[in-house]
């Protein structure tokens, strides 16, 4: 099965050191679960969303101490994917995997891709004005 996100690309670096090697992570776990049987797919989706809402956690933090303009409209959305995150891992945890497999083939790829180079791409800028680079 072909990953949909091969390696960590070099359009998705965005310079600041704590975010690329989290979003690193983020597309390591999407491809391992992608080509997971069920049984690892079941234990591998709750390390997702841990990896998941602890990076969006440090991104909030950064906003915070960075004074970042716009840290509501950034944090409602991270809060909007780690509610979908809990409610599709309830039906995988209950034994549901199809629906978590088209969630994380199907949607979180191009969610990853649309968010790193809008959202996540305009903090980077901000918290690199701000002297934030090497966090
Ligand atoms: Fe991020
Ligand atoms: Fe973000």
């Amino acid at each position: 099965m072909a990953n949909l996100i091969r390696a960590f690309e070099q359009r998705f670096l965005l310079g600041i050191e704590k975010l690329d090697t989290d979003h690193r992570k983020f597309v390591d776990l999407v491809n391992q679960l992608e080509c997971s049987e069920k049984k690892t797919f079941i234990k591998l989706y709750p390390l997702l969303t841990k990896h998941i809402s602890e990076h969006f956690m440090a991104e909030n933090s950064l906003m915070a101490e960075s004074g970042y303009s716009g840290i509501h409209e950034h944090i409602d959305e991270h809060q909007r994917v780690l509610n979908e995150l809990n409610r599709i891992g309830e039906m995988v945890s209950n034994g549901s995997v199809s629906m978590g497999r088209t969630y994380v083939i199907d949607h979180l790829p191009n969610w990853f891709e649309h968010h790193s180079r809008t959202m996540d791409s305009s903090l980077a800028a901000h918290l690199k004005s701000r002297g934030f680079a090497t966090v």
